[in-house]
Protein backbone atom coordinates (compact mmCIF):
# COMPACT_ATOMS: atom_id res chain seq x y z
CA UNK A 1 0.00 0.00 0.00
CA UNK A 2 0.77 3.61 -0.34
CA UNK A 3 0.86 6.25 1.87
CA UNK A 4 -1.40 9.61 0.22
CA UNK A 5 1.94 11.35 0.78
CA UNK A 6 3.76 8.43 -1.19
CA UNK A 7 0.95 8.44 -3.83
CA UNK A 8 0.71 12.42 -4.53
CA UNK A 9 4.52 12.54 -5.04
CA UNK A 10 4.56 9.27 -7.43
CA UNK A 11 1.88 11.17 -9.34
CA UNK A 12 3.90 14.14 -9.54
CA UNK A 13 6.55 12.49 -10.81
CA UNK A 14 4.45 10.43 -13.44
CA UNK A 15 3.42 13.76 -14.92
CA UNK A 16 7.26 15.26 -14.45
CA UNK A 17 8.28 12.34 -16.60
CA UNK A 18 5.41 13.07 -18.87
CA UNK A 19 6.66 16.40 -19.16
CA UNK A 20 9.98 15.06 -20.03
CA UNK A 21 8.50 13.20 -23.27
CA UNK A 22 6.71 16.55 -24.28
CA UNK A 23 9.74 18.68 -24.20
CA UNK A 24 12.12 15.97 -26.01
CA UNK A 25 9.61 15.58 -28.72
CA UNK A 26 9.47 19.53 -29.09
CA UNK A 27 12.80 19.72 -29.04
CA UNK A 28 12.60 16.80 -31.96
CA UNK A 29 10.81 18.62 -34.19
CA UNK A 30 12.88 21.71 -33.83
CA UNK A 31 15.74 19.31 -35.27
CA UNK A 32 13.96 18.39 -37.74
CA UNK A 33 12.82 22.01 -38.93
CA UNK A 34 16.95 22.95 -38.58
CA UNK A 35 17.37 19.67 -41.17
CA UNK A 36 19.36 17.67 -38.31
CA UNK A 37 17.35 14.70 -38.91
CA UNK A 38 20.49 12.64 -36.84
CA UNK A 39 19.39 15.22 -33.67
CA UNK A 40 15.70 14.44 -34.02
CA UNK A 41 15.99 10.92 -34.21
CA UNK A 42 17.80 10.92 -30.70
CA UNK A 43 15.60 13.12 -29.28
CA UNK A 44 12.64 10.95 -30.35
CA UNK A 45 14.45 8.30 -28.90
CA UNK A 46 14.43 9.78 -25.47
CA UNK A 47 10.85 10.90 -26.00
CA UNK A 48 10.27 6.60 -25.97
CA UNK A 49 12.19 6.49 -22.88
CA UNK A 50 10.10 9.40 -21.26
CA UNK A 51 7.39 7.43 -21.95
CA UNK A 52 8.76 4.26 -20.42
CA UNK A 53 9.41 5.87 -17.39
CA UNK A 54 5.99 7.61 -16.88
CA UNK A 55 4.54 3.67 -17.74
CA UNK A 56 6.33 2.17 -14.82
CA UNK A 57 5.12 4.74 -12.66
CA UNK A 58 1.43 4.31 -13.69
CA UNK A 59 1.89 0.70 -13.49
CA UNK A 60 3.72 1.09 -10.04
CA UNK A 61 1.05 3.61 -8.74
CA UNK A 62 -1.72 0.59 -10.10
CA UNK A 63 -0.15 -1.90 -8.29
CA UNK A 64 0.39 -1.01 -5.06
CA UNK A 65 -3.42 -0.19 -5.77
CA UNK A 66 -2.76 3.46 -5.28
CA UNK A 67 -5.06 6.02 -7.86
CA UNK A 68 -3.62 7.57 -10.87
CA UNK A 69 -3.83 11.43 -11.04
CA UNK A 70 -3.03 12.56 -14.65
CA UNK A 71 -2.71 16.07 -14.38
CA UNK A 72 -2.34 18.98 -17.00
CA UNK A 73 1.13 19.01 -19.13
CA UNK A 74 3.01 22.89 -18.93
CA UNK A 75 3.72 23.63 -22.49
CA UNK A 76 7.74 23.01 -23.30
CA UNK A 77 9.40 25.41 -24.88
CA UNK A 78 9.79 25.19 -28.73
CA UNK A 79 12.47 27.70 -29.98
CA UNK A 80 16.06 27.05 -29.19
CA UNK A 81 18.79 28.89 -30.71
CA UNK A 82 21.44 26.00 -31.13
CA UNK A 83 22.05 22.25 -30.89
CA UNK A 84 24.19 23.62 -28.05
CA UNK A 85 21.52 25.24 -26.02
CA UNK A 86 19.20 22.24 -27.27
CA UNK A 87 21.06 19.99 -24.89
CA UNK A 88 22.08 22.56 -21.99
CA UNK A 89 18.24 22.87 -21.57
CA UNK A 90 18.15 18.63 -21.64
CA UNK A 91 20.84 18.89 -19.23
CA UNK A 92 19.55 20.89 -16.58
CA UNK A 93 16.10 19.37 -17.14
CA UNK A 94 17.67 15.97 -16.11
CA UNK A 95 19.75 17.81 -13.42
CA UNK A 96 16.01 18.44 -12.08
CA UNK A 97 14.24 15.05 -12.34
CA UNK A 98 17.74 13.71 -10.83
CA UNK A 99 16.66 15.83 -7.57
CA UNK A 100 12.88 15.11 -8.11
CA UNK A 101 13.83 11.12 -7.34
CA UNK A 102 16.23 11.82 -5.03
CA UNK A 103 13.72 13.71 -2.84
CA UNK A 104 11.09 10.74 -3.77
CA UNK A 105 13.81 8.44 -2.08
CA UNK A 106 14.06 10.38 0.89
CA UNK A 107 10.14 10.42 1.03
CA UNK A 108 10.36 7.02 0.72
CA UNK A 109 12.44 6.62 3.66
CA UNK A 110 10.89 8.70 5.90
CA UNK A 111 7.51 7.11 5.17
CA UNK A 112 9.02 3.40 5.85
CA UNK A 113 7.85 2.19 2.47
CA UNK A 114 10.48 -0.08 1.33
CA UNK A 115 8.68 -1.28 -1.66
CA UNK A 116 8.59 2.35 -3.03
CA UNK A 117 12.30 2.72 -2.28
CA UNK A 118 13.22 -0.68 -3.77
CA UNK A 119 11.17 0.61 -7.38
CA UNK A 120 12.88 3.86 -7.26
CA UNK A 121 16.73 2.43 -7.28
CA UNK A 122 16.10 1.53 -11.31
CA UNK A 123 15.29 5.48 -11.47
CA UNK A 124 18.63 6.90 -9.64
CA UNK A 125 20.55 4.55 -11.66
CA UNK A 126 18.99 5.73 -14.98
CA UNK A 127 19.13 9.34 -14.31
CA UNK A 128 23.31 8.70 -14.21
CA UNK A 129 23.00 7.25 -17.33
CA UNK A 130 20.66 10.18 -18.67
CA UNK A 131 23.41 13.16 -17.62
CA UNK A 132 26.13 10.94 -18.44
CA UNK A 133 24.61 11.15 -22.15
CA UNK A 134 23.84 14.22 -22.33
CA UNK A 135 27.43 15.45 -21.21
CA UNK A 136 29.31 13.64 -23.53
CA UNK A 137 26.92 15.07 -26.57
CA UNK A 138 27.52 18.45 -24.76
CA UNK A 139 31.37 18.02 -24.26
CA UNK A 140 31.16 17.26 -28.10
CA UNK A 141 29.16 20.59 -29.22
CA UNK A 142 31.44 22.58 -27.39
CA UNK A 143 34.77 21.41 -29.33
CA UNK A 144 32.76 22.34 -32.66
CA UNK A 145 31.30 25.14 -32.05
CA UNK A 146 30.45 26.88 -35.10
CA UNK A 147 31.80 24.07 -37.58
CA UNK A 148 28.82 23.66 -39.46
CA UNK A 149 30.73 20.06 -41.64
CA UNK A 150 31.72 18.56 -37.69
CA UNK A 151 28.11 19.10 -36.83
CA UNK A 152 26.95 17.26 -39.99
CA UNK A 153 29.14 14.82 -39.20
CA UNK A 154 27.59 14.72 -35.30
CA UNK A 155 24.09 14.45 -36.39
CA UNK A 156 24.91 11.38 -38.89
CA UNK A 157 26.12 9.65 -35.34
CA UNK A 158 23.41 10.28 -33.44
CA UNK A 159 20.79 9.06 -36.55
CA UNK A 160 22.31 5.45 -35.58
CA UNK A 161 20.33 6.07 -31.74
CA UNK A 162 17.96 3.15 -31.50
CA UNK A 163 15.05 2.79 -29.26
CA UNK A 164 15.57 0.36 -27.20
CA UNK A 165 12.58 0.38 -25.11
CA UNK A 166 9.25 -1.09 -25.69
CA UNK A 167 7.33 1.25 -27.09
CA UNK A 168 3.73 -0.80 -27.21
CA UNK A 169 1.93 -0.23 -23.54
CA UNK A 170 -1.43 -1.18 -24.27
CA UNK A 171 -0.49 -4.85 -22.13
CA UNK A 172 1.49 -2.94 -19.93
CA UNK A 173 5.31 -2.63 -19.12
CA UNK A 174 6.34 -6.07 -18.21
CA UNK A 175 4.56 -7.90 -21.39
CA UNK A 176 6.32 -5.02 -23.18
CA UNK A 177 9.37 -5.40 -22.14
CA UNK A 178 9.38 -8.64 -22.41
CA UNK A 179 8.61 -9.14 -26.06
CA UNK A 180 6.00 -10.33 -28.52
CA UNK A 181 5.20 -13.98 -27.02
CA UNK A 182 6.69 -16.40 -29.35
FE1 LIG B 1 12.83 10.14 -17.10
FE2 LIG B 1 15.03 11.60 -18.52
O1 LIG B 1 14.21 11.24 -16.91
Amino acid sequence: MLTKKVEEALNEQLNRELYSAYLYMSISSSCTNRGLKGFANWFMVQYHEEMLHAMKFYEYINLQGGRVALKALAQPPSEFSSPLEMFNKTLEHEQFITKSINDLVELSISEKDHATQIFLHWYVTEQVEEESNDNEILAQLRIIRDDAQALMMLDRELAARMTTVPTEFSKGVQAALKGPAA
